[in-house]
This record gives C-alpha cells, sequence and structure tokens, in this order.
C-alpha cells in the first residue's frame, strides 16, 4: 500500500498526509459507479404506474437501468441506486441483499442500501407481490422480479469492483419550466403562512453530487429533481425510462463520447424526490377533445370525454425529449460549474428502522384550531378518488377526483371483498374507503403494513429514503423538520434531500390538510390523514440517531411473501413459428436503399416472442454502420432514436413480426448501413432456439 495516499479512517489519513506527501489531492471519500441493465419483458405484460389493463407492453423504445453510487469514508459505506421502474417491494430489496450476501458476506445489507425506484410509469409489473400493485399483471411476474433483482446486484458488484478514491461535490440549480402541481387545489389547503415562504407550489431546485476520481477523471453525477416520469401517457406501449431516464441517457451519452448506451464507465443518475403531486405535463389538464379547460373537479362537464394533461410537446415522445433535455441542460449546467459548488467532507451515517405504520402516534399542530392534537395512523385503505386516476393517466371507472362521499353500489363490492370497520372509517377521516386493503387478507396482503424508514448522512448532506410519494409540502416539512432536529443536536444545519420510492412502497404522502380535499394523492395516502405526521416523528429519530451516532433497534421485519403462494394468471409463451417459406431474422420489409439525415428508416422481420429472452445487456436490434470493412454498431435498443415494435400476427399458428425504425441524427455520417434484429423462438416441442438477421445494406447520403 502507498501510505501516502492511504484512504482509511479520517484520523490516520490526516497523520500520513502531513507525514508524507500524496502525488494527487488527498480524497475524501473512495467512490464506485456501476450501471446494469434491468428492462424487464417488453411484451405482453401490463406496465406498472397508470394501472390500466390494457396498456400492455408492445415493444422498446429506451431500456431501463439500474445505476448505483458506493460511498465509503473509510469506516463506513453506503449505497445508493436509482432503478427505471414504478417502485421498489420490500421483497425485490430483500432478493436484492440476499444476493449480494453470498458474495460480499455482511458488507451490503437494510441498514446502507438504499433503493429509489425513478417512478417511470412505462415497465412491466409483476414484481411487487403485494396484491393490490400486482393486479392489473394478473398476480407475480417471475420475469419482471428477476430482471430488477439481477439488474440492481449486477450494478451493485459492478460499483463495488469499481471503487476508487475520490471527491463529491454538490452544486444545485433552478428549472422553471419542467414541472407543475397537478393537484393544486389540495396544495391551497395548506395553511397560507406557510404557503407563502414558497415562491412556487412545486420545488423548482435540483441538488446534484458529482463524483470526481482522485486522479480527475469524472465517474458519475447523481441528482434529485421532484417530477413524475409521465411524460410517457396512458397510451404507450413501448417500455421507456420516461424523461428522468432519457436525461441519463444524454449525460452519459456526453460523457462516455463512443460508447454505447449503458457500456460507458460514466454513470449519470437523475433520481426521484417529493414528486407526488408534481406532472411533467406542463400544458396543464384540458378537455381531450374541444381543447377546453377542465372544471375544477378535474371533468369535463356536459361532455363524454377526458380531462387530462400533456404538453410541453407535440406528442407524448416530444414532450418526454423536451423535458429530459431542460434536466439535462440544468445538470450539465451545474456539472460545469464544479468549482462553485462546494465539495462534501465528513463521515458517513446510515440509519434504517422498519416500522409497522398502523398505530403509531404523533403530534399535530392543527392552524384551524390552534391547537396540538394526539393523532395516530390507521391501517392502509385507499380513497374512492384513487380509482379517478390523476391528469396525468385518468382512471378507467367513472369516478371523481374530491370524492369525499360514499357510493353505495361501490360499497356493496367492496364489503363483499372486505368491509372497513367504524374504526377504519373513523381513523381515515375525510377519505370514504373504496378498498379496505389493511383488511384483506385473500389471496395474501394487499398493502405493506410494515416500511422501510431510511436516512444517510454523508458530511452536511443528508438523503431521506422514503418509502413513498412525498407530496411537494410534504416533501418541505420533512426537509424542514430533519434539518431543525440536526440543528438542534449537532448544531449542523444540513442540506437535506427527499429520495423518493425507497426501499418499500406505500403509495402518497400528503400533507394533512391535502389530505382533506381528498384528490388522488390524498384517497392514496394509505395510513390515514396523518400518515406525515407520524413520517416526520419517525425521522426526526433517524436524523438525531445519525448524528448522535446511536444506534437504533432494527424495527419488526416485514413478512416474506415469497413464502406464500402467489397468484401468476399471466399466461406463458407456448411456441412460435415462421411462416412457410421464411426463417426467424428474415427480414420482410427492406429499408429504402437511399436515406437523409432526419428521415426514419423502417424494416420488419420475422420474429420470436421477446419473453423467450429478455436479451439483458444486449439488444433486440443493432444499427451498424460499414467502417474498413467491418460491421461497426451505433446504436442498439437502448438508443433514444431507435423503436422496437413486436406483433402477434397470428396466436395460433404462433407467428409474430418485429417492426424496427431508427430516426436518423442529423449529424449522421454518409455512408453504407443495416438494421440487425436478433432474439429467440421457442420450438413447438420444446426448447428456445437464438436467431439473428439483417436487412440489405443502405446510404446515407449528405446532401
Ligand atoms: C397520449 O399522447 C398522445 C400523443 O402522443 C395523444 O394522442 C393521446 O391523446 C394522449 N392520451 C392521454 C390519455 O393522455
Ligand atoms: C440551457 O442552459 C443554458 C444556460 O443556463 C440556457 O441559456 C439555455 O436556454 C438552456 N437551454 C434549454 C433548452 O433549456
Ligand atoms: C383541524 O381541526 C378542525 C376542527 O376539529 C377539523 O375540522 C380539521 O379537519 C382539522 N384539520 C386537519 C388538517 O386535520
Ligand atoms: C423468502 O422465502 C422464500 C421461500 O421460502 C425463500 O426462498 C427466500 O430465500 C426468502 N427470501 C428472503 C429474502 O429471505
Amino acid at each position: 500500500m502507498d501510505l501516502r495516499c492511504y484512504h482509511g479512517p479520517k484520523a490516520l489519513q490526516l497523520i500520513l498526509f502531513m507525514a508524507f506527501t500524496c502525488p494527487v489531492a488527498l480524497a475524501a471519500y473512495n467512490i464506485g459507479v456501476g450501471i446494469a441493465d434491468v428492462t424487464g419483458p417488453v411484451a405482453e405484460i401490463v406496465f406498472m404506474g397508470y394501472a390500466k389493463i390494457d396498456q400492455k407492453g408492445s415493444g422498446l423504445h429506451l431500456r431501463t437501468f439500474a445505476r448505483t453510487f458506493i460511498i465509503d469514508d473509510g469506516t463506513e459505506r453506503f449505497v445508493f441506486v436509482s432503478v427505471e421502474s414504478a417502485m421498489i417491494g420490500h421483497d425485490l430489496r430483500a432478493e436484492v441483499l440476499q444476493r449480494l450476501r453470498k458474495t460480499f458476506g455482511n458488507l451490503y445489507n437494510d441498514q446502507n442500501v438504499m433503493i429509489s425506484a425513478t417512478h417511470t410509469h412505462s415497465s412491466p409489473g409483476g414484481y411487487n407481490l403485494y396484491m393490490l400493485f400486482d393486479l392489473t399483471t394478473f398476480g407475480y411476474m417471475k420475469q419482471s422480479f428477476n430482471a430488477l433483482a439481477t439488474g440492481i446486484t449486477l450494478s451493485i458488484e459492478r460499483a463495488h469492483n469499481a471503487v476508487v478514491p475520490g471527491k463529491i461535490y454538490i452544486g444545485h440549480g433552478e428549472i422553471l419550466d419542467a414541472n407543475i402541481n397537478r393537484s393544486p387545489l389540495a396544495y391551497m389547503n395548506n395553511p397560507q403562512s406557510e404557503r407563502d415562504k414558497y415562491q412556487y407550489n412545486v420545488d423548482k431546485i435540483m441538488t446534484q453530487l458529482q463524483f470526481i476520481a482522485a486522479d480527475d477523471r469524472p465517474l458519475g453525477v447523481l441528482n434529485w429533481f421532484a417530477v413524475h416520469p409521465t411524460s410517457m401517457n396512458n397510451t404507450n406501449k413501448l417500455v421507456s425510462s420516461d424523461n428522468v431516464g432519457y436525461a441519463a441517457v444524454l449525460f452519459e451519452k456526453q460523457m462516455n463520447r463512443n460508447a454505447l448506451v449503458g457500456k460507458g464507465e460514466f454513470v449519470a443518475a437523475f433520481a426521484s424526490s417529493n414528486l407526488g403531486d408534481v406532472s411533467p405535463n406542463t400544458r396543464g389538464p384540458k378537455c381531450e377533445f374541444s381543447g377546453d379547460e377542465c372544471t375544477a373537479q378535474y371533468t369535463c362537464p356536459g361532455k363524454n370525454e377526458m380531462c387530462f394533461a400533456s404538453g410541453p410537446g407535440k406528442d407524448m415522445f416530444d414532450s418526454t425529449s423536451i423535458i429530459a433535455h431542460k434536466l439535462f441542460n440544468e445538470s450539465m449546467n451545474i456539472w460545469n460549474r464544479r468549482d462553485r459548488n462546494s465539495e462534501l467532507t465528513g463521515p458517513i451515517s446510515s440509519v434504517h428502522r422498519y416500522v409497522k405504520m398502523p398505530g403509531q402516534k404523533a403530534e399535530f399542530y392543527n392552524h384551524t384550531t390552534e391547537q396540538l392534537e394526539e393523532v395516530e395512523t390507521c391501517l392502509p385503505a385507499m380513497g374512492y378518488s384513487f380509482a379517478a386516476g390523476t391528469t396525468d393517466g385518468p382512471g378507467s371507472f367513472s369516478f371523481q377526483q374530491g370524492t369525499t362521499t360514499s357510493n353505495p353500489m361501490w360499497n356493496l363490492v367492496r364489503d363483499f371483498v372486505a368491509a372497513p370497520t367504524n374504526e377504519d372509517i373513523k381513523c381515515h377521516g375525510a377519505k370514504p374507503i373504496l378498498l379496505a386493503t389493511g383488511r384483506m387478507r385473500l389471496p395474501y396482503q394487499w398493502q405493506p403494513k410494515t416500511i422501510s424508514t431510511h436516512l444517510v448522512m454523508i458530511g452536511e448532506l443528508v438523503i431521506v429514503g422514503v418509502p413513498g410519494e412525498f407530496t411537494t409540502m410534504s416533501g418541505r416539512r420533512m426537509r424542514e423538520s430533519v434539518s431543525s432536529a440536526m440543528q438542534a443536536n449537532a448544531h449542523i444545519r444540513p442540506t437535506v434531500v427527499i429520495a423518493g420510492l425507497c426501499n418499500t412502497y406505500s403509495d402518497y404522502i400528503t400533507t394533512p390538510e391535502e389530505y382533506q380535499i381528498q384528490r388522488y394523492e390524498g384517497a392514496s395516502t394509505i395510513f390515514g390523514p396523518h400518515t406525515l405526521d407520524v413520517y416526520l416523528k419517525q425521522y426526526k429519530e433517524l436524523a438525531i440517531a445519525a448524528v448522535t451516532r446511536t444506534k437504533l433497534e432494527p424495527g419488526p421485519q416485514p413478512p416474506n411473501l415469497s413464502k406464500e403462494h402467489l397468484i401468476s394468471l399471466q399466461p406463458p409463451v407456448i411456441y412460435d413459428t415462421s411462416p412457410w417459406g421464411w426463417k426467424f431474422g428474415d427480414c420482410v420489409t427492406q429499408p429504402e436503399e437511399f436515406v437523409l439525415p432526419g428521415d426514419i428508416v423502417t424494416a420488419t422481420f420475422v420474429a420470436g416472442h421477446p419473453q423467450n429472452n429478455l436479451m439483458t445487456g444486449e439488444s433486440f436490434l443493432t444499427i451498424e454502420k460499414l467502417i474498413d470493412n467491418r460491421w461497426i454498431v451505433i446504436a442498439t435498443d437502448a438508443d433514444w432514436e431507435t423503436r422496437f415494435y413486436w406483433k402477434r400476427i397470428s396466436v395460433f399458428l404462433g407467428t409474430s413480426h418485429a417492426k424496427i425504425s431508427w430516426a436518423i441524427p442529423s449529424d449522421a455520417q454518409s455512408g453504407t448501413y443495416r438494421i440487425g434484429h436478433k432474439g429467440f423462438y421457442r420450438y413447438v416441442l420444446g426448447g428456445v432456439y437464438g436467431y439473428h438477421g439483417y436487412t440489405n445494406t443502405f446510404q446515407i447520403k449528405l446532401q
């Protein structure tokens, strides 16, 4: 070991540093970054997020990834994973930790591994295991679960193997035109005095960490900005990481130069934050056909049309791209200001505790009565407005948001499954209960009761990992509360960020005042009106434990659902065949022979079912250029410019087509190109076999 560059415990570092001269600047931490593919089955599985049964995958636009950042101060190690999925369930995280234990012993555990979902609404579901979240996929989907478990684990292993001495810089930026509040009525019910402290009804600040190796090599970037990845709406059927995912790809492409997406060394993550009531659809809600303003209840009165939000682009792809570029642009601005950003220094302190939420007590200051109330959380339940959906994705039934009275017909249906008790009804207050999920036991648990609370301090930064979707004001209260707890107990005023959808998923968390309005977010605040107050109390305890370095009890373990009988009604792929006279991988529709930058080239192939092999870490398609008589892959199915559409032609015969499109970038070089398609087919008599095929060559000619 080179003593001059020793990176062990702080005190020893300092002594050695003074005694010798390290050829490079002293690095505050050891840092590792890693990325891995988590794309699940891209065809025939319902997407998780909008809960729309007919939103089944039929192809791929952007591959989804897990991105890991390991930070080690010589004594303590912390792992942050941002994963492109709608949510992360306890069983998935437990599975990842179990796999890591096999390789690394107890190095990675539930105290120091924080897994945060970006909340994309365009990836296949069926991996949460709690019944409510797997309803739309007709139960558990092993392929979805495994793709996530394997990819997350691999990204952590890659980060582990890449650990080098380095520094972290923290910076901030502001993005004014990339998000709006989708429930402003609820927000307006927060006390005026509190709202007056803020200029906007959503957070506009991006907080960013920049990871630089001791030899000055850029390693990665990680930022938090509050926005729903719902630029792709509920009519989209191509798997996508949405606005934040594309922003990450843009950043990585710029830093990794010629590497293909997901293959470069530099890793960029645009992680989720207090996005509960925050929409990227900045044109706001409008009536579907007339373009009229919606009513205050977000309906289009007297008209049989939906009220939903869109924009800023001409269609959802354009909107995704515009929001992604805004995020990317500001992130790059912060990156380039590195010298003016401050370096993070100081020890790491990671605190985690499981909490059984129903029946927890806390205090709440009621601004109306000006009284301090003793309050309590309830058994999980979903309100009527949950079924109404949001203006980012309206629900399928005739429910309206803002419903605070119940309907006898639905009550009958509800009571048939599990009736809420008088105690439940009283506890949930303004929320008329549609689903008493806390009482539903069949076939197994519907929503979690025990959730994960997680907080880490890295020098003067605190990351609060929350198990759900905090609204704007909920997030602000949390940041304020954690910050003042630390100030009171350790005289530090940290920068606090909310890391959204971490470790377990328990829907939304509104403020008690927003809850009274019962919009979608309030109806989905499952532990009742004072869910937030209990979280504020819990995280305050974590904050104090982190600064005083007190050990907390681990709390009750959530149940291991995989032990129970999981329902899985999704039919498997039976077989694939190619039409008479054709082989798998044959190109049935060739691209045009001469094309220009800006054109869209398409080709159609005889294909097998994409569920036969997820092509993890690989690609269903390649765009190849002939360079010095060799075919070089210049784009894959993870690129923005390519799309992979899969279609069953005949279920009976087992025939299908894959259509591939490539929007030729404006800076494409002239030359000879071809498109490749790779896949697997399931043979009638058993077995799965690989195939590949190519189009004829085509020429890009510059004018
Ligand atoms: C989704 O976006 C497409 C445009 O890409 C639009 O035609 C459609 O109406 C939108 N639907 C909803 C429900 O937002
Ligand atoms: C990108 O950031 C620069 C510098 O702040 C700004 O001038 C420019 O307008 C931004 N571009 C977009 C597309 O937001
Ligand atoms: C404050 O107290 C009043 C009177 O009891 C009640 O109506 C209101 O719902 C309370 N506010 C909240 C946010 O719980
Ligand atoms: C959960 O239970 C299953 C089946 O008993 C077991 O295989 C698995 O290892 C358990 N998972 C964890 C994380 O303990």
